[in-house]
């Protein structure tokens, strides 16, 4: 089993297609084991973009990750990890097959409606960053009822 962090960005919330989306890792058998909706500060953005810094398109990933709320979720599976990434499609919208969620729903090589970690360790780093203060190990839900979130 493994865990993913994924992103459901901006441009994709702005357009009301969460549902559509988390249907495409459910409909794979994936698991969302927790989920929420934020509008990152800068400070988290360049942190999870630590390594994108000093790219020519990085302020402006930013400004767009940072602009309205987004879907931070975790999911976990068999071979989640590659999986989710294979879901999602090519980064460019353009090189992104139909069955995807990028050739579905990407705008632009920039606002490409989702993100995924793409190993283990930047997965651990990523979940730590978007659900600092909570527990990961378990289900949400009951976190939740619990209040304890
Ligand atoms: O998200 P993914 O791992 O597929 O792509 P990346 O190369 O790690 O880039 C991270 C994010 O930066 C992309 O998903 C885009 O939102 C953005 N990006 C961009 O705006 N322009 C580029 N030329 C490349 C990436
Ligand atoms: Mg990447």
């Amino acid at each position: 089993m493994e865990k993913t962090l994924v992103l459901i960005k901006p441009d994709a919330v702005e357009r009301n297609v969460i549902g559509e989306i988390i249907t495409f890792y459910e409909k794979n058998n994936l698991k969302v084991t927790n989920l929420k909706m934020l509008k990152a500060s800068k400070d988290t953005a360049e942190r999870h973009y630590e390594e994108h810094k000093g790219r020519p398109y990085f302020e402006e990933l930013i400004s767009y990750i940072t602009r309205s709320p987004l879907c931070a979720l975790v999911i976990e599976g068999e071979d989640a990890i590659a999986k989710v990434r294979e879901i999602n499609g090519s980064t460019d919208p353009e090189k992104a097959s139909k069955n995807t969620i990028r050739g579905n729903f990407a705008l632009s090589k920039t606002e490409n409606s989702v993100h995924a970690s793409d190993s283990r360790e930047n997965a651990e780093r990523e979940i730590n960053i978007w659900f600092e203060t909570e527990s990961t190990s378990n289900f949400s839900i009951g976190n939740l009822l619990l209040g304890n979130v």
